[in-house]
């Protein structure tokens, strides 16, 4: 009997829906929210910006978020399996999902020990006076040939920690492990996230860096790279078409109500995302009113510069900035680790399934791969320019491509648009309608595949 064809007897299962539905929060609200939505959304339009963002998830997001839902629940599978019980030569879809969730846990995991740093540099203020010469050179040593005994301190070992951390949470598996970390994670971000925005709408300031962000630009909206950037945007941040939520809801007992924790943990993301962005805003407000300049000066908006150069540079202007530096980096370790989990949930559950091994046999395998290939690339170079090709690559070019093949598979070639439906209307209390099918099957292929030529042209040109 091949293990490739047989899920475990007993299947792993959440203890029910509460812990479900925190988990896939957990995985959406990552860094994607925090850094990525608010400077995204300022570059994109502003205020305009929320109409594309909001069309996105209700065209695509939100779909296939539920195709993804569909999948793995019929079909009681990691991505490779289910989608192999679907058509076997479909499992290679599974397998390209994997490999893309792959790519971004080995520099999604450098992010979590740079903040991991970050939240004890937060203390002392360690940037001193020039953070980004401080994060680029000293922390990073940008442009030293030689491997540094900085970048093995201070990047090495909290990379190591994260990946202990992370074997251990799937080592204990899903309702032990998993659903766990994610009941003690997601209040606890929660509640540090407001006190941190509360504390960022209070500055001075605060309101210009609101304004900055809300201030729509209307002509945004015929620029098709901002329709791309809120459709990349609610890919990545709903964590759909990688596979994580096919790994997920085949935990959920068959006869589980689907649609609405769907729509809970789609709002729930999006909620999260705008609060940061008032936050981030509020705070950069803030910066450039004690640099005496507009936020249109103020470089480095998005991404691991806002971060670790930006948010450094607030801190130290701010009264009592070491608490609120502490909290900014708690909780984008605390985030990117919910997230990370669920990646390599994925990884190692279909492992798992492919090679019939034990729960703890490919969590160890896995994670010990993973870490390998992530400390060897940041603990030897900064890794930026990694960071920055990956997420060309896998987030935008490579996710599309999936969500492209996996409507195009499922709806037409194979034709299971209606079979799932129907699985999802008869387990779930919020029923889903003929649009669906539409959705999936023409609006969102026909978006996906004009934004991934978009971005193929720009990317080589
Ligand atoms: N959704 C996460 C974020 O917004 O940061 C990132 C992510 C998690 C992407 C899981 C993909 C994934 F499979």
């Amino acid at each position: 009997r091949s293990a490739a064809n047989t899920a475990p007897a007993e299947r792993e299962q959440w203890t029910g829906q509460t812990g479900f539905i925190l988990a896939a929060i957990g995985s959406a609200v990552g860094l994607g929210n925090i850094w990525r939505f608010p400077g995204v959304a300022y570059e994109n339009g502003g205020g305009a910006f929320l109409i594309p963002y909001l069309i996105a998830l209700l065209t695509a997001g939100i779909p296939i978020l539920f195709l993804d839902y569909s999948v793995g629940h019929r079909f009681r599978g990691t991505a490779p399996l289910a989608y192999r019980r679907i058509h076997p030569r479909a499992e290679l879809l599974g397998w390209f999902q994997i490999l893309l969730s792959f790519v971004i846990a080995v520099y999604y995991a450098a992010v979590i020990a740079w903040a991991g740093s970050y939240f004890v540099f937060s203390f002392g203020l360690q940037w001193g006076d020039d953070p980004q010469g401080f994060f680029l050179g000293e922390y990073l040593q940008v442009g030293e040939p030689t491997i540094s005994t900085t970048l093995v301190s201070a990047v090495a070992l909290p990379l190591v920690l994260t990946w202990a951390v992370i074997l251990i949470v799937l080592a204990l598996g899903v309702a032990k492990g998993v659903e766990k970390a994610n009941f003690i994670g997601l209040p606890l971000l929660v509640l540090a996230f407001l006190a941190l925005v509360v504390r960022a709408i209070t500055l001075p300031g605060a309101t210009d860096g609101l304004d900055a962000l809300f201030t729509p630009n209307w002509g945004a909206l015929t620029d098709p790279e901002v329709w791309i950037a809120a459709y990349a945007q609610i890919f990545f941040s709903l964590s759909i078409a990688f596979g994580i939520m096919v790994t997920y809801s085949s935990y959920r007992k068959r006869k589980s109500n689907m649609t609405s924790p769907g729509l809970v943990v789609a709002f729930a993301n999006s909620s999260f995302e705008v609060l940061a962005g008032i936050g981030v805003f509020s705070a950069l407000g803030f910066l450039a009113h004690q640099q005496g300049v507009g936020i249109a000066d103020i470089e480095g908006l998005t991404g691991p510069i806002l971060s670790f150069v930006t948010f450094p540079a607030v801190i130290s202007q701010m009264p009592g900035g070491s608490l609120f530096g502490a909290l900014f980096f708690g909780c984008l370790v605390v985030a990117g680790f919910t997230s990370i989990i669920s990646i390599l949930q994925g990884v190692s559950g279909s492992v798992q399934e492919k090679f019939g091994l034990g729960i703890r046999q490919s969590a160890v395998t896995v994670s010990a791969i993973c870490a390998v290939i992530s400390i060897a690339l940041f603990s030897t170079t900064s890794g930026l320019l990694a960071l920055d090709t990956v997420d060309q690559w896998a987030n935008n070019i490579g996710v599309v491509t999936s969500a492209i093949l996996m409507t195009l598979l499922l709806v037409w070639v194979l034709r299971r648009g209606e079979e799932l439906r129907f699985h999802l209307n008869a387990v779930s209390t919020f029923q889903i309608g003929r649009w669906w099918n539409f959705l999936i099957g023409v609006v969102g292929p026909v978006f996906l595949a004009y934004m991934l030529i978009q971005k193929v042209v720009s990317l080589l040109t």
